[in-house]
C-alpha cells in the first residue's frame, strides 16, 4: 500500500466504483511531457500492464490492459486543480474494469503515478530555494567527493534533491551513491524516490533492508577502490556497521550526523573508530533549524486538527532541549495554550521554570494535575510509558517531534487499551479504560514529516550546506584536524569559518538589491488578463 492509499476500507456502495488516482506535476515543455509518458508506460509495463497504443501527442490518453484481465486508462493533461499553475499537468490512471486483479495489485498499479520522477523544472525551483548548498561547488571544488562513495540516510524530501545535486557537482559519482529510504510518509516521497533512482541513478535501500544495503554499498565502494563517506540523520549506518560488520568500519572515511537521535545511538559504543562530524550538536543547527522544526510540528498538529480549540487549554512539552524549548514558546505565544514542561534533568527544569512554564519533577503528577489536551514529545526516547498512559485523567492528543517512533512506546499503551482505532491520516486512537482516549497523531512518527515537508528550503539550505562542509572536511586526507569520534570544537570552528555563512548573510542578512522572491520564472507565466471584479452588470 502506498502513502496515498492507506484508508482503503471499502464502504458499502464503493466496491463497484472504478478506482482512480492522479499526480500533479510541472513540466517546462513537450520533451518533459514525453519523458513523463515514457516513464509511466515503462513502469506500468513493469507492473504487468500492456498499453493498447502509445499516444502520438504528449497530451492524451491510452488504454491499458491489466495483468489479470480488466482495463485502465492512463491520461496526461493540463491540471485545473487549486494548486495548478503555469506548466502544471496531471497524470491519472482510472481503472475502468478491475478484472481479476486483487485490491493490492490495483493499488500497486495506481501507485506507479506517485513514483513519477521530479521534472527538471521542479528540480530547478528547489535548487533556487537552496542557493548556499547549490553554490558549494564553487568553494569546495568539483572533486571534493571524487574519492569517496557516498552513503546517505537523509529524509526523502524535495530539499534532499538539492543536496544530492551539490554532491555530484562536488564530484560524487552517482553510481557510488546509496540512499537509505526511512519510509516516512513525506508529501512527495515517491517522486523524490523516482528521481533518486531514475534521474540521479543512485541506489535506494528500503529501511528494513538497510543492513544488507549497507553491505552491498561497501562492496560497490571497495570495487571502485574508494572508502565511504556517510551523511546520516538518525544513526542508521555506523551502529549497523559496528554491530553486524565491525571489520568493515575501516572502510568508512567518516560520518556526518545531522540529528541528536543519531548521536545518542552511537554514544554507547564508547571510543569510535571513525570520525563523526556532529552537525547535530553544532551551534549552527540549534540556532537555525530548531525554531523552524518546532513551528513545522506545531502547525502540523493544528492542520491535522483544524477545528480544535487550543487557546487557554493545557499543553505539555516533554523534553526541554533544542526543539522542546522552541515548541513550548510557540504553544504559549502563538497558540495561547497554558504550557507545562517536563524534562528528566532538574537543571533543565529550572530553565523552563524561569522561562515562565509550569514545571514539576514528576511526570505522573503533571499529567494528573495539568490534564494536558496536547502532549508534544521531544525527549528522544520512551518519554511516556504504558504506566504514564494510565495517569491521564482526560482525553488528549499526542504528537512527537522525535525521530522514528521512539518517543512513545505505543505497544505498552496498546496492551492497556480496550481498543486501538485507525483514524487514517490523522493517526490512531488508544481507547483506554475509564473513557479516556489518547489520540496519537501521525502514528507517533515526527509529526512535521507526516504527509508534509518540514522546514522551508531557504532554512534547511544552511543545514545541508553544513553537512556537505562536514563531509568535505572528513574527505580530506588531514580531515581538517578532526579526530576520531566527535570533535565539537572542530565542528563549530569549521562551520563558523566557512564562506557558506557569508553567502547566507549576503542573501538574507540585508534588504539590499539582491533580494530574490520565490516566484516562478515570469517567462513561463501568461500575462495577467483577469479584470478586477465588480458587482452587478
Ligand atoms: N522532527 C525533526 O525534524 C527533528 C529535527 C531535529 C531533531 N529531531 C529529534 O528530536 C529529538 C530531540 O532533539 P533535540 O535536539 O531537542 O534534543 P536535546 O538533546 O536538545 O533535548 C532533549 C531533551 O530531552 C530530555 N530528556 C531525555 N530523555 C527524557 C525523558 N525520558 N523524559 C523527559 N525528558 C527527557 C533531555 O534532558 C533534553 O533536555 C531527537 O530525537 C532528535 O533527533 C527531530
Amino acid at each position: 500500500m502506498t502513502q496515498t492509499m492507506r484508508q482503503e476500507v471499502p464502504r458499502a456502495g464503493t466496491r463497484t466504483l472504478p478506482a482512480a488516482h492522479q499526480v500533479v506535476f510541472r513540466a517546462a515543455d513537450d520533451g518533459a511531457r514525453a519523458d513523463a509518458w515514457r516513464y509511466l508506460l515503462c513502469e506500468l509495463g513493469r507492473a504487468g500492464c500492456v498499453a493498447a497504443a502509445v499516444p502520438e501527442s504528449p497530451a492524451g490518453a491510452v488504454t491499458l490492459g491489466l495483468p489479470a484481465g480488466g482495463a485502465a486508462v492512463l491520461a496526461i493533461g493540463k491540471a485545473v486543480c487549486d494548486s495548478a499553475g503555469p506548466g502544471c499537468l496531471t497524470a491519472s490512471v482510472t481503472i475502468s474494469d478491475p478484472g481479476r486483479n486483487t485490491s493490492d495489485g490495483l493499488s500497486a498499479i495506481l501507485a506507479v503515478l506517485d513514483s513519477l520522477p521530479l521534472t527538471g523544472w521542479e528540480l530547478a525551483r528547489i535548487g533556487e530555494q537552496m542557493p548556499v548548498t547549490a553554490g558549494l561547488a564553487g568553494y569546495l571544488g568539483s572533486s571534493a567527493f571524487a574519492d569517496v562513495a557516498v552513503l546517505c540516510a537523509i529524509h526523502h524530501m524535495r530539499d534532499f534533491t538539492a543536496m544530492a545535486a551539490a554532491l555530484t557537482a562536488c564530484g560524487a559519482r552517482p553510481g557510488l551513491i546509496t540512499v537509505i529510504d526511512k519510509g516516512y510518509p513525506y508529501r512527495m516521497r515517491g517522486r523524490v524516490d523516482g528521481w533518486l533512482r531514475h534521474g540521479l541513478g543512485a541506489s535506494v535501500v528500503p529501511y528494513p533492508g538497510r543492513v544488507a544495503g549497507i553491505r552491498a554499498h561497501l562492496d560497490r565502494a571497495a570495487a571502485g577502490g574508494v572508502r565511504t563517506l556517510v551523511f546520516d540523520d538518525g544513526g542508521y549506518v555506523l551502529p549497523a556497521v559496528l554491530d553486524h560488520m565491525p571489520d568493515r568500519a575501516s572502510e568508512i572515511a567518516g560520518v556526518v550526523e545531522q540529528t541528536m537521535s543519531g548521536i545518542w545511538k552511537i554514544e554507547p559504543y564508547g571510543q569510535l573508530p571513525v570520525p563523526v562530524f556532529s552537525v547535530a550538536e553544532s551551534d549552527l543547527k540549534a540556532a537555525v533549524e530548531a525554531p523552524y522544526v518546532a513551528a513545522a510540528a506545531t502547525s502540523a498538529v493544528a492542520d491535522l486538527l483544524r477545528d480544535e480549540m487550543w487557546a487557554g487549554r493545557p499543553a505539555l512539552v516533554l523534553g526541554y532541549g533544542r526543539l522542546g524549548r522552541q515548541a513550548a514558546r510557540l504553544l504559549r505565544d502563538v497558540y495561547r495554550m497554558r504550557v507545562a514542561v517536563y524534562d528528566q534533568q532538574p537543571a533543565t527544569l529550572v530553565t523552563a521554570q524561569v522561562d515562565g512554564f509550569a514545571v514539576s519533577g514528576s511526570l505522573t503528577g503533571t499529567l494528573r494535575t495539568h490534564q494536558p489536551l496536547l502532549v508534544l514529545g521531544s525527549a528522544g526516547r520512551g518519554s511516556l510509558t504504558g504506566e504514564h498512559a494510565g495517569a491521564f485523567t482526560s482525553s488528549a492528543y499526542l504528537a512527537s517531534m522525535t525521530s522514528r517512533d521512539y518517543e512513545f512506546p505505543l505497544s505498552e499503551w496498546a496492551e492497556r487499551a480496550i481498543r486501538v482505532v485507525d483514524y487514517g491520516p490523522l493517526g490512531h486512537g488508544y481507547l483506554m479504560p475509564g473513557g479516556i482516549e489518547l489520540c496519537v497523531l501521525g502514528d507517533g512518527l515526527p509529526v512535521n514529516f507526516h504527509h508534509r515537508e518540514s522546514v522551508p528550503g531557504r532554512v534547511i539550505d544552511l543545514v545541508f550546506a553544513a553537512l556537505l562542509l562536514g563531509g568535505a572536511t572528513l574527505a580530506r586526507p588531514d580531515r581538517g584536524g578532526h579526530g576520531l569520534g566527535r570533535d565539537l570544537a572542530c565542528v563549530n570552528r569549521t562551520l563558523a569559518a566557512s564562506p557558506a555563512m557569508t553567502s547566507f548573510l549576503d542573501r538574507y542578512g540585508d534588504d539590499g538589491p539582491h533580494r530574490r522572491l520565490l516566484t516562478p520564472p515570469a517567462g513561463d507565466c501568461p500575462d495577467h488578463t483577469r479584470l478586477p471584479w465588480k458587482y452587478g452588470p
